[in-house]
């Protein structure tokens, strides 16, 4: 993880007992190679699915089982392991264990630590789909979200019981990105972002056609940082091969006019419209229906090209647009055309990158163009710097921009 939001973040790393506890040696690790610390807490039916020798290898720290383990000095491990922590998760989280949370039950280490504590608590579920319809464990989960408490998902599927629905814990990167998630700052609570990342395909005919080198990687990452920063985020994405990022809606598209349709139809119900996709300017006019042969007498096709829609522009162009934010890979003299194109497309911020040169890298430098000027932000990896593309934006955004 190049990326340092959890760096320096203390988790009391609470396991209760069912099958999801493989999960955690894994976020475990997620965790750590982030630079957080972890101190694992483990109830005694945790242990029987998963040792604390695996979870010490992998904390790096002792394993808690037990409110009478004389190792804490003063022998209060129910207080002292949660005074320095930023939040205590309970991963995964036990049907008989959010039954204790929720009526304040103190009967063992890891119960006592979340009463005693004085820092957010996040639970992780994990059962089989029954347990968790059951109405005394919907209640409970009700009462644990009306005390401020976290709940992060279940996930939906197939379960380790054979049965498939409701329950199943999110997996272990899930879990990450939901942690991560909670530690950022809400400065796009209420806002609607939509983006579109990638590139587009343009067919010459069923086998073949034009693309370009976007990796989709900035607007995946600008996605990320958006549902982070608390906003509802739908990304429109051409063909590329990246995960989703966890809470945000995803939309596949082929072609720039996919794109531009998919944009259109969704934009009036956002705020902002973040257009990072590499849009091809052109297609062809007339797509082969079967595959166009080589063979010894036809001579090298010729193709005819026409426009593909300005998707920016025509969002610029909207009655009452969103706030717009534009992306410019330019392969020279960006100070020119940067603030060219911005002019051009008639958007208030247009972010500038020396494209080809970035295409699938793992970092990036931009430069802001605005009416106001330039401004250059400092090179660095693509989730760090979307992170601080996301706080300029926050910055500019007009207090108006929920009422249009
Ligand atoms: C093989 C096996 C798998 C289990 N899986 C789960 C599970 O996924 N979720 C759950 O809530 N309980 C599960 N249980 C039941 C819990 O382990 C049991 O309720 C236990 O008392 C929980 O204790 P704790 O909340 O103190 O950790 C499972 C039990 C067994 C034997």
């Amino acid at each position: 993880m190049a990326t340092a939001e959890l760096t320096g973040k203390h988790l009391v790393l609470g396991m209760s007992g069912g099958i999801a506890c493989y999960k955690i040696a894994e976020l475990t690790r997620l965790l750590t190679k982030a630079d957080a610390t972890v101190q694992v807490v483990m109830t005694e039916a945790a242990t029987q699915f998963i040792t604390p020798v695996t979870m010490q290898a992998l904390s790096g720290r002792p394993v808690y089982t037990s409110q009478w383990d004389a190792r804490v000095p003063n022998n209060m491990a129910h207080i002292d392991l949660s005074r320095e922590a930023d939040a205590i998760v309970i991963a995964p989280a036990s049907t008989d264990f959010l039954a204790k949370l929720a009526h304040g039950m103190a009967d063992d280490l890891l119960a006592t630590l979340c009463v005693a504590r004085d820092c957010p608590l996040l639970v992780v579920p994990a059962m089989n789909r029954q347990m968790w319809q059951n109405p005394a464990t919907q209640r409970n989960v009700a009462q644990l979200r009306a005390d401020g408490i976290e709940v992060l998902g279940p996930d939906s599927g197939p379960q380790a019981c054979g049965e498939v629905g409701d329950g199943r814990m999110l997996e272990a990167a899930a879990t990450y990105e939901a942690i991560a998630s909670f530690f950022q700052p809400k400065i796009l609570a209420g806002r609607r972002v939509l983006l579109t990342a990638g590139p587009t395909f343009e067919p010459l005919d069923p086998v073949r056609g034009i693309t370009n080198r976007s990796s989709g990687k900035m607007g995946f990452a600008l996605a990320r940082a958006a549902q982070q920063a608390g906003a509802d985020v739908h990304l429109i994405a051409g063909p590329v091969a990246l995960e989703t990022p966890w809470g945000v809606i995803r939309e596949d598209v082929q072609t720039a006019q996919q794109m531009h349709d998919a944009v259109m139809r969704a934009v009036p119900d956002y705020d902002v419209f973040i257009g990072v996709a590499a849009v091809a300017d052109w297609r062809v006019d007339h797509i082969s229906d079967h595959k166009i042969k080589k063979t010894a007498e036809r001579a090298i096709p010729a193709f005819n090209f026409v426009e593909n829609p300005d998707i920016l522009a025509a969002v610029a162009k909207l009655p009452h647009p969103p706030y717009c934010v534009g992306f410019a890979a330019e392969s020279g003299d960006l100070d020119v055309h940067g603030e060219e194109k911005r002019v051009r497309k008639n958007v208030p911020l247009l972010i500038g990158n020396l494209g080809p040169l970035t295409f699938g890298l793992d970092d990036n430098e931009v430069v802001l163009f605005e009416a106001s000027g330039a401004t250059k932000l400092p090179r660095a990896d693509k989730r760090t710097l979307a992170g601080a593309l996301i706080a300029e934006i926050a910055k500019r955004l007009p207090d108006t921009s929920l009422i249009r």
